[in-house]
This record gives C-alpha cells, sequence and structure tokens, in this order.
C-alpha cells in the first residue's frame, strides 16, 4: 500500500484487525512507583506514551514528589504486517518493548531512536515502555513511530488500548473517584482538619452566594430546594440537612428568610417578550450548542450529566435571568455554567426562551423570617455559602474519629439512622460511598497534591468539553488540543481572553471557562508529553522567511493564501478558509505546525486543507530548494513566525 493511503487509513481509523481482548479500553494502562521509601503506587490510564513532570513535583496524586519508575502497557493494533522505526524524546531512562522484545534502551537527554526498524505483524502488538525519572531536571517522555519511508509523528490514539480488568487498577480507581467526591462534594468546608493547608484548588471551591439572593431566588423553589437538594437536581453537590418532621417546615422558614435579603435596586423584570424573541432564543440555544449541557427548557426530558432548564422559571426571579447568562460566575466563582459573551440582545431573547410560561411567584410569609434566620446559622448552610453572618455551626474534629468511625457519619449507609447523628445526608451511591470509605482511610496525603495532569483531565471531564470537541462539525478534536497548542496561547483562550473570532466562519462558539484555565491549558500540554512553559525560541531566521513568504503565495508560490487570510489581506474562498496565518506561531506548538502541514489528513480526516508534499516529502515546486519538502516547511514555519508583523505574500 502506498504510504499515504496507509497514513490515510490510519488517521481514518480503519483498523480492520481485532483488537487483543474483547473488554479492551481504549489508551494504555500506566502503572507510578515511586522509588522513596514509601513505595506508593498508582494505576492510571494514558492516552499515549506521553509524560512530563516537573523536578520534584508528584507524577499523580497517589505519589509523593521524587524520583519515580512509571510503566505503560497495552497492545498497539496495526491493519497490515509492516516495518516501523520507534524514536523517543526524554529525560531519564527508556526500556520500548514490542512483543517481548525490547527495540530501545536508552538513558538520556535528548532524541532516541530505535538502531534498525521493527516488525508489526496484522493485528494486535503488545507494547511496553518503561521509564524511570532523571536524577536532574523535569521528567518527560514523548514517542513517536515512523512507517517504513514515512516520517516521525506520535502513534493514532485509536490504535492504542489496553485490557480493562487489573486486580489493582479497580482498587486505585476507587481511590481516584473517592478523591474527587471528597472535592466536588466540599467535604473539607466542614471537615476542615481532614486537609490543613492545601495547594488543591477545589479545598476553596465555593457554593452560590447567600448575600442579596432574595433578588435572584424564588421563595417557593428555594423551600423545596433546601428540603431535598437531589429531587430537583439530580447532579446537585449540595446534601440534604434538615431531618425530622419539622423539615419541611423550617426549609419554608429558611427560603422565607433568604428571600428577604435583598438589594437596594429593584429588581427590574422584563418586559412580556414577544413570541419571536421566544424563537430567536429557541434558535440561539441550538446554534450555540446549549444542548452540550442542558436538556432545554421546553422539554421535559432529563439525561444523564445534563442539567435540565424547565426549572429556571420557577428558581430565578425573571430579572435575574438576563445578568445570570451575561456573568453567570457573578455570584458563585466555581460555578460550571461557561461564559458565552453573550450581546444583550442575544442574552433578552434566550431569556425569553428560557421564561416562557413563567408563572408569578408567590411570596414568602413574614413571620417565618426570623426562625429561618436562626436556622440558617446553626444548620451549616454558612459552612458552604457566604453570607455576612455569624455562623453556629460546626462538626467535630475529625482526625480525632478512631477509624471505625469512617463508615459512619456522612458515609453510614442507612443515612438518617442513629448511627449517623446530626450528619449531612449526600444520598451516595453504594459504589460512590466505598469510594470515599477507601479514600479517607488512607493518610489522605493525596488531597495536599496539585497534580496539573490530573486536573485538568478531571475538570474538562466535568466541564463536558468533548459534547463539543469532537461532535460539532470543524470544532477540533479535543486529544488533540494539548499537543497542538502552546499552553500560554490556550490558558488565554479558554479563560475568553482572546477577542478576534479564529474562525469567523463557524456558528458555534467556545464559551470562557474563567476558572484555573492557566492549571487546564498546561495540565493538556503536559498529558502530551509538552512543557507547561514553552521554551525560548531562537530568533526568527529571515532569509528562509522571505522563502516561505513566496512559497504560500501565488506568484510562483503554493496558494495557499487561497485558503489562508495574512492579517488584513483576506483569503479569496471563506467557507473552507484556514486560520489567519498571522494567528499561527502565537497558537501553535512547532512540531504540531509542521505535521499539519507535512499531512493534514494524519490528524484531521476530514479537512479541507490541501496534501502538498508526495510521500517522500517532495514538493511540485522543484525550484525552491530542489522540492525538499522538510525545508520548505521549515522556511514557512519562519514566515509564520512572523506573527502580526507578518508581510502579505507577493502577488502575481
Ligand atoms: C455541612 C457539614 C458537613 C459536610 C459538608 C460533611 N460533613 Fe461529614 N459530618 C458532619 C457532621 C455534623 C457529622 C456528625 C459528627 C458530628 O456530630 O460532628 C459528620 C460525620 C462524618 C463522619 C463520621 C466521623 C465521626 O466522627 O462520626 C465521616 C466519616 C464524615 N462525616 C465524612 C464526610 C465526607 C466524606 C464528606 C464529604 C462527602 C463530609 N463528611 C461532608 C458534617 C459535614
Ligand atoms: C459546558 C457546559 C455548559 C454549556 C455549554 C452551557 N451551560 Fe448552562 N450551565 C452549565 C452548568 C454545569 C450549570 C449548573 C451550574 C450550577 O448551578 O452549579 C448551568 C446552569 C445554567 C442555568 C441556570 C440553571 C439553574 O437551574 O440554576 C442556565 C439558565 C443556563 N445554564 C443556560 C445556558 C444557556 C442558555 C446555554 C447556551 C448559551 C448554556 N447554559 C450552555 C453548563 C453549561
Ligand atoms: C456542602 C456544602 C453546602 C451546604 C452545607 C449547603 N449548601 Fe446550598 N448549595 C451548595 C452548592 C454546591 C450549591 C449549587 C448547586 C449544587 O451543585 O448543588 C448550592 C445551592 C443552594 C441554593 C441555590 C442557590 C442559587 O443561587 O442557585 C440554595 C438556596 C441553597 N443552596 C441553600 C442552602 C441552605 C439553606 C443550606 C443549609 C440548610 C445549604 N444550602 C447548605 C452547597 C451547600
Ligand atoms: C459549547 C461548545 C464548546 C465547549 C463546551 C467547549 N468548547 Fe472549546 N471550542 C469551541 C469552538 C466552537 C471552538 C472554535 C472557536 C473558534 O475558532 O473561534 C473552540 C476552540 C477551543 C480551543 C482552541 C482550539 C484551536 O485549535 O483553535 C481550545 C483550546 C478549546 N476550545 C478548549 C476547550 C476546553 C478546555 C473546553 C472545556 C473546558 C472547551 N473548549 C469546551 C466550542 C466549545
Ligand atoms: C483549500 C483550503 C486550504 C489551502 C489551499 C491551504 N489550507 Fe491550510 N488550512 C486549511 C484548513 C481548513 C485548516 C484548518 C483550520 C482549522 O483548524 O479550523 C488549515 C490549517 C492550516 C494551518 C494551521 C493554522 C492554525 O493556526 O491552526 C497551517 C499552519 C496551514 N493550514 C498551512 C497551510 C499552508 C502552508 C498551505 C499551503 C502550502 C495551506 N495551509 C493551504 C485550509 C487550507
Amino acid at each position: 500500500m502506498l504510504l499515504a493511503a496507509a497514513l490515510a487509513a490510519l488517521a481514518h481509523g480503519q483498523t480492520t484487525a481485532t483488537p487483543a481482548t474483547s473488554n479492551s479500553a481504549s489508551g494504555l494502562r500506566l502503572t507510578f512507583t515511586s522509588l522513596d521509601a514509601s513505595n506508593a503506587a498508582d494505576v492510571i490510564t494514558a492516552p499515549n506514551v506521553w509524560l512530563y513532570t516537573p523536578e520534584g513535583k508528584p507524577a499523580t496524586p497517589f505519589l509523593p514528589g521524587g524520583k519515580f519508575n512509571a510503566v505503560w502497557e497495552g497492545v498497539v493494533t496495526v491493519e497490515k504486517q509492516a516495518d516501523y522505526g520507534f524514536q523517543t524524546e526524554q529525560n531519564g531512562s527508556l526500556k520500548l518493548e514490542i512483543n517481548g522484545q525490547v527495540v530501545l534502551d536508552a538513558n538520556t537527554n535528548g532524541v532516541a531512536d530505535t538502531p534498525k526498524s521493527t516488525q508489526l505483524n496484522q493485528g494486535a502488538n503488545t507494547l511496553k515502555v518503561s521509564f524511570t525519572s532523571p536524577e536532574h531536571g523535569d521528567a518527560f517522555v514523548r514517542l513517536r513511530w515512523q512507517p517504513k519511508g514515512g516520517f516521525f509523528h506520535p502513534i493514532p490514539l485509536d490504535l492504542l488500548t489496553h485490557s480493562g480488568d487489573a486486580p489493582d487498577a479497580a482498587r486505585t480507581a476507587a481511590l481516584h473517584l473517592g478523591r474527587e467526591l471528597f472535592l466536588e462534594y466540599r467535604c473539607a468546608k466542614c471537615h476542615l482538619d481532614a486537609v490543613p493547608g492545601s495547594p488543591v484548588p477545589e479545598i476553596a471551591m465555593d457554593a452560590p452566594s447567600f448575600e442579596a439572593i432574595g433578588s435572584r431566588r424564588n421563595y417557593e423553589w428555594m423551600s423545596r430546594w433546601i428540603q431535598d437538594p437531589k429531587a430537583l437536581r439530580p447532579s446537585a453537590h449540595m446534601p440534604k440537612l434538615l431531618r425530622g418532621p419539622k423539615a419541611a417546615e423550617d426549609a419554608d422558614a429558611i427560603a422565607a428568610f433568604l428571600a428577604s435579603q435583598k438589594s437596594g435596586a429593584a429588581t427590574n423584570e422584563p418586559p412580556e417578550p414577544a413570541k419571536d424573541q421566544i424563537s430567536s432564543g429557541k434558535g440561539l440555544f441550538e446554534t450555540l450548542h446549549c444542548a452540550a449541557c442542558h436538556t432545554p427548557p421546553d422539554t421535559d426530558g432529563s439525561e444523564p450529566g445534563k442539567i435540565q432548564l424547565k426549572q429556571v422559571r420557577e428558581k430565578f426571579v425573571a430579572g435575574d435571568v438576563i445578568p445570570f447568562l451575561q456573568k453567570p460566575d457573578a455570584h458563585y466563582v466555581w460555578i460550571r455554567m461557561p461564559n458565552f459573551k453573550l450581546s444583550t440582545d442575544e442574552a433578552t431573547q434566550l431569556a425569553a426562551y428560557l421564561l416562557a410560561g413563567a408563572e408569578k411567584p408567590k411570596v414568602a410569609a413574614e413571620a417565618a423570617i426570623d426562625r429561618g434566620h436562626k436556622l440558617v446559622q446553626t444548620s451549616g448552610c454558612l459552612n458552604c455559602h457566604a453570607l455576612r453572618l455569624e455562623n453556629k455551626f460546626a462538626a467535630k474534629r475529625w482526625t480525632d474519629a478512631p477509624p471505625e468511625k469512617w463508615k459512619q457519619g456522612c458515609l453510614a449507609a442507612s443515612e438518617g439512622d442513629e448511627s449517623s447523628g446530626k450528619a449531612p445526608q449526600f444520598s451516595f451511591t453504594a459504589e460512590e460511598r466505598a469510594a470515599l470509605q477507601a479514600f479517607v482511610a488512607t493518610d489522605r496525603a493525596a488531597l495536599t497534591r496539585h497534580v496539573l495532569t490530573e486536573f485538568a483531565v478531571r475538570q474538562t471531564r466535568l466541564l463536558n468539553c468533548r459534547e463539543c470537541h469532537g461532535k460539532l462539525e470543524n470544532v477540533p478534536a479535543f486529544d488533540i488540543l494539548g499537543g497542538k497548542l502552546k499552553p500560554e496561547w490556550s490558558a488565554v483562550f479558554i479563560a475568553g481572553g482572546i477577542t478576534n473570532r479564529l474562525r469567523p466562519w463557524l456558528d458555534a462558539r467556545m464559551p470562557a471557562f474563567h476558572n484555573h484555565a492557566e492549571d487546564i491549558a498546561q495540565g493538556l500540554a503536559m498529558l502530551n508529553g509538552w512543557p507547561p512553559h514553552t521554551p525560548p525560541e531562537p530568533p526568527i531566521d529571515m532569509e528562509q522567511a522571505k522563502v516561505g513568504q513566496k512559497l504560500v503565495s501565488m506568484a510562483g508560490g503554493l496558494s495557499c493564501v487561497t485558503c489562508h487570510a495574512v492579517g488584513s489581506v483576506p483569503s479569496q474562498i471563506f467557507e473552507t478558509a484556514g486560520i489567519n496565518f498571522a494567528l499561527t506561531s502565537s497558537r501553535l506548538l512547532k512540531p504540531y505546525a509542521q505535521r499539519w502541514m507535512r499531512y493534514p489528513q494524519l490528524i484531521d480526516s476530514s479537512t479541507k486543507m490541501p496534501l502538498y508534499w508526495d510521500d517522500d516529502g517532495k514538493s511540485p515546486l522543484t525550484d525552491i530548494y530542489d522540492g525538499d519538502g522538510a525545508r520548505q516547511i521549515d522556511a514557512i514555519w519562519e514566515y509564520l513566525r512572523l506573527g502580526d508583523k507578518i508581510p502579505p505574500p507577493p502577488t502575481p
């Protein structure tokens, strides 16, 4: 098969051969072992043989900082028997085994190649990489392969699998889940002694503020919520705190008190929405892809993992919907609802759609307010919610409790019975409870380790990034982002700090996630084996840049500018447009940019960008560098590096 076709087949994921085991999971199993006296170990799933751990930092929350071993195990599946070369960039010592044979054994800070090519069999081939972190410097590994006659690039992710059932993997997965639940459910808000002085950002995770909450939330909805949050939202993180025969009455009193907490300014009721506003709002809901995380307000349906919006009309004081949509984190820093930077018109239309059919809200009885005031102070609400009011609730010192107590209180199997005392009720599933019990029985040092890769994987899952990336047309797949983008640029972009649209032809829009965008961007880069900070680059080679300028032009070049705008010079065709060349070098990592130019379909099989260089890397333009594709790509990159000072290419 021609290299081009073989690569394209890989990119399409057309692997006809069957994987090694029936219960295989994607990615590789990665086992870490600490090399200090603790012998701590952890097992996770890694997308590829990629790793980046800064010197002295822990590789996972369950390992102390310092030297460690890492072992990747799994299967690489290829369609046809063929020869491959392998190459690593690494700092540390590494051994690569294919089908039980050692093919690479290197101890270096740099690049290492297999001395000769390795034959892979049709179908499954076992892959094992053993790595030991270096004495000095950051530990890193990036594995690449090279089909015979091709060029080095990462093994496509869909070719890597591992068997899903290792006994220790189940145990460690439960500990990871337990840690996540501990953070997500804000256990430390009441059991602060469990984690003194932790750098993990979620330890400080807030809950919606109670300041002036009466101007934002309706009394009757709050009363129902306080009685049983999970009944209104299955994914609620707030526990049930009130119990006993007076629970409903107490909740009502608290809601009455909260409803009385109003800001001085009267809330503007939006005018009665016109029919066309409701339908424009519905249209926006679709183009902006709100359904990535929500079920629409005009349906009853509930989907696991999605927040339903039918309740908005009962929950929100009508005048608060527009300000909420424009600034969702105004009263709740850690809210997972992103900011779409909606114009006032857009927010008004969406609000009309969300509020359609709302009834006049009920008003609380004044008499209950005083009792509600006292209950808010004594029920534990103020451990999570902010309000300028003395908090009179405290849980017992937890770390003094003997281990048998760790299955009681908030973790009791039958909540609300004797053994749970006055503990809140979280309504965990049996699996969640077991995970939390297993986790709290450890030394909980994992709560004091903030590991960026782990943080990024977890947060991007909880933030539903993949509901758009990989599902919306022309929006880049999620898995490539960390190996593609400079983390400095990504961080600003994810936080919403880049105002020019990259792809103005798209209807969809990337919403801003303000919270810890930098940690997410750095974590994604490290997950792909890249450092959290892009190393300084050498000065631009102006000779090469000049050649690059000619190469992209329509005057004796490859006419890249038919699709790509250059600064203020627009492209010729908008529909299949590429990104403005002035933006590229601040965004892309050089190896990605070069790989993309060399073979775009290898990264995105559906891209409209043509393939320019043939199997041997030869260019159709033989008068520049004798048609040497690699040198031409280098020259284009030097040209792209001129960034916002990029001169337009010559015209014929
Ligand atoms: C609103 C405050 C609050 C939150 C949040 C909270 N707890 Fe508790 N927890 C309590 C109270 C109150 C008790 C009962 C012990 C007591 O009377 O102080 C308790 C008891 C416990 C106990 C039994 C220990 C003992 O000494 O009896 C465990 C274990 C526990 N909680 C775990 C958790 C976990 C895990 C989380 C997070 C999922 C959590 N708690 C969140 C307030 C809280
Ligand atoms: C990436 C996921 C995501 C996307 C996309 C998203 N939201 Fe949200 N949204 C959330 C989450 C999570 C919450 C719940 C926040 C909380 O209360 O903890 C939320 C809450 C809301 C709420 C308040 C609901 C309530 O019960 O408090 C409204 C209204 C809302 N979103 C509207 C929208 C609209 C309109 C869009 C599209 C423009 C949209 N959302 C897109 C994640 C998302
Ligand atoms: C362990 C932390 C925690 C405790 C304790 C807690 N809450 Fe909450 N509360 C939350 C979180 C988190 C949310 C956001 C929705 C969610 O994810 O459950 C929330 C949401 C709310 C809301 C909706 C606010 C809005 O603006 O949308 C109200 C009202 C509320 N809580 C009232 C109370 C009251 C009253 C108490 C005490 C009886 C209480 N909460 C105790 C964590 C807590
Ligand atoms: C509602 C859909 C949606 C969600 C949810 C979403 N994105 Fe995006 N994202 C987009 C769109 C659309 C673009 C393209 C924007 C453009 O080019 O103007 C984009 C672009 C990006 C880019 C730039 C990629 C490139 O190659 O230019 C990054 C980085 C990114 N998103 C990260 C994330 C992360 C991290 C999350 C989750 C925290 C996330 N996105 C969630 C829609 C979404
Ligand atoms: C037929 C249209 C077309 C032509 C011609 C074209 N490209 Fe592209 N190019 C694209 C598309 C589409 C993308 C992907 C844009 C995206 O990520 O949404 C792209 C992306 C790129 C990127 C990544 C840009 C970034 O910032 O993410 C580079 C670099 C690039 N092209 C270089 C070239 C070069 C060099 C040539 C000429 C040798 C060329 N392109 C010719 C359509 C084209």
